[in-house]
């Protein structure tokens, strides 16, 4: 194919946005693209392909894509005044959403794609070479997954492992269902190939992803279904994994034996990111989340029963259509019945096409801003009493990057944490204990402990 032929040393830049899904699809597409010779580029300057692969979760989502693309247009239009032909694409969940208005609107954009697309790049990237632009936001039958090249780039030590995509939960304020589609998991043996594959390249830590995570039910090596209480077992027996989380998780969906598993597997980290988005049960039902306060409750009880010094975050969101001011209370009583370690929390914006945007008693703005900063202060509050209680314990630390100080490193605890070191480089990728000196609100600084048990204050 011609435009094969003469890819060799073009570079493509990928700007992402959003969610873990999101990294991990770069990452693929990175992959993918490298077949064609494309290597990834940190800068779009010099960049013959440039990527924004967004996201519609929140608002305004498509004045964003139209900004940055104004901006990255920058670039195209110098590369080309030299001679150099850019192309340049839209990705995700807005390219899913808004593929022909994109191309309506922005002229310069050679290719929108929506999420379920991207083993199709190699196609896409040689008609538009050709001069064709291409809108493609297909949801096919078959998961993309069955034909994406084995991946090569990892994140360093911790990377992410797509297991399942889409949902079927249409949760009344959300995009996901439209924009990802339906749900759909991986078999087993892919994903523990994938994951011995990640571990041969350096990996310690393995993410498992998926939109609705624990909605997963892939087939097992023996044909049978397996939920992803299963997977993790057989993740954990992988040697070399030292650690595994997973994420986004529904309440509805935490069942007994992934309840189970986190008392059982070590490896799993003591941290769980399960959202709730209201402590109201009204609100939860316009919501059609399918599970009242209750029973998130109920799980967390169960949760912390099976392991005691289970950490949770959650997402919540505030000023949905028709909360009353005793519906936010209910979410403020959630949120203190529970103690998080970390919680998100967006004030409700109403997304086009779904069917909360045509719900009536919507909450003035400044009630909802109000409402919002109570409770993150609340949540502020309750990170910094957790970030507090871990002064003076010894944990392990997996080192991910170099922190902003000169000598200093980021690691991440077992309880997802930043912890902030003064260390030597070469830790990068290694798990070290760590003693905690201090707390703040949204990390921890600590000294590195050697083998022998001393700490090393201030040094490496
Ligand atoms: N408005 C506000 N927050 C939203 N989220 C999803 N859709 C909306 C919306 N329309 C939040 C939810 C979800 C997180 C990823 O984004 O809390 O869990
Ligand atoms: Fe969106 Fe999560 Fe609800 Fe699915 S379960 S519709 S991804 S909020």
């Amino acid at each position: 194919m011609a435009c094969m032929k003469n890819a060799d040393n073009k570079k493509v830049y990928i700007k992402t946005w959003g969610c873990q899904m999101n990294v991990y699809d770069s990452n693929r597409m990175v992959d993918i693209l490298s077949g064609l010779g494309y290597k990834p580029s940190e800068t779009p300057d010099d960049a013959d392909m440039i990527i924004l692969n967004t996201c519609h979760i929140r608002e305004k989502a498509t004045d964003k894509v139209f900004s940055e693309l104004g901006r990255l247009r920058a670039h195209k239009d110098r590369n080309e005044l030299q001679g150099k032909n850019v192309l340049m694409a839209v990705a995700g969940c807005v390219a899913q959403a808004e593929g022909n208005y994109i191309v309506e609107r922005a002229p310069y954009v050679d290719m929108v794609f929506g999420p379920q697309t991207y083993h199709e790049l190699p196609e896409m990237v040689l008609k538009a070479s050709g001069e064709k632009r291409i809108v493609n936001t297909e949801i096919p039958s078959r998961s993309k997954f069955d034909h994406l090249p084995d991946e090569h780039t990892i994140e360093g030590a911790s990377a992410f492992l797509s297991i399942q995509e889409g949902c079927d939960k249409f949760c009344t304020f959300c995009v996901v269902p439209y924009t990802r589609g339906g749900e759909y998991s991986r078999t087993a043996v892919e994903i523990i190939d994938e994951a011995k594959r990640l571990v041969d390249s350096g990996a310690l830590e393995i993410t498992l992803l998926g939109q609705n995570v624990n909605a997963f039910h892939g087939q097992g090596p023996d044909g049978s279904t397996w939920g992803l209480a299963e997977l993790i077992c057989s993740v954990s027996e992988i040697d070399g994994i030292e650690r595994i989380r997973y994420t986004t998780s529904h309440p509805r969906d935490m069942d007994d034996d992934l309840i189970a598993v986190h008392g059982e597997i070590e490896k799993l980290q003591p941290f769980l990111h399960l959202p709730v988005q209201s402590g109201s049960d009204k609100i939860l039902k316009a919501m059609n989340r399918k599970h009242d306060a209750d029973l998130y409750r109920d799980i967390i009880a169960r949760l912390k029963k099976t392991r005691p010094d289970l950490a949770f975050s959650s997402d919540y969101i505030i000023g949905f259509p028709g909360e009353s001011d005793q519906d936010f209370e209910d979410s403020m009583q959630l949120a203190r019945d529970v103690g998080y370690a970390s919680c998100y929390s967006f004030k409700y914006s109403a997304r086009p096409g779904t069917p909360a945007a045509n719900m009536a008693k919507l909450v003035p703005d400044h009630v909802a801003a109000e409402r919002l900063r109570r409770f993150q202060d609340l949540i502020n509050t309750q990170q910094k009493a957790f970030n507090k209680t871990c002064e003076g314990l010894t944990m392990p630390v997996l080192f991910d990057r170099k922190g902003k100080k000169e000598g200093q490193l980021r690691g991440r605890s077992p309880y997802f944490q930043s912890v902030y070191v003064q260390g030597n480089e070469r830790l990068i990728g290694k798990i070290v204990d760590v003693s905690i000196s201090e707390g703040f609100e949204n990390s921890l600084t600590g000294d590195i402990v050697t083998t022998d048990g001393q700490i090393l204050t201030g040094t490496s």
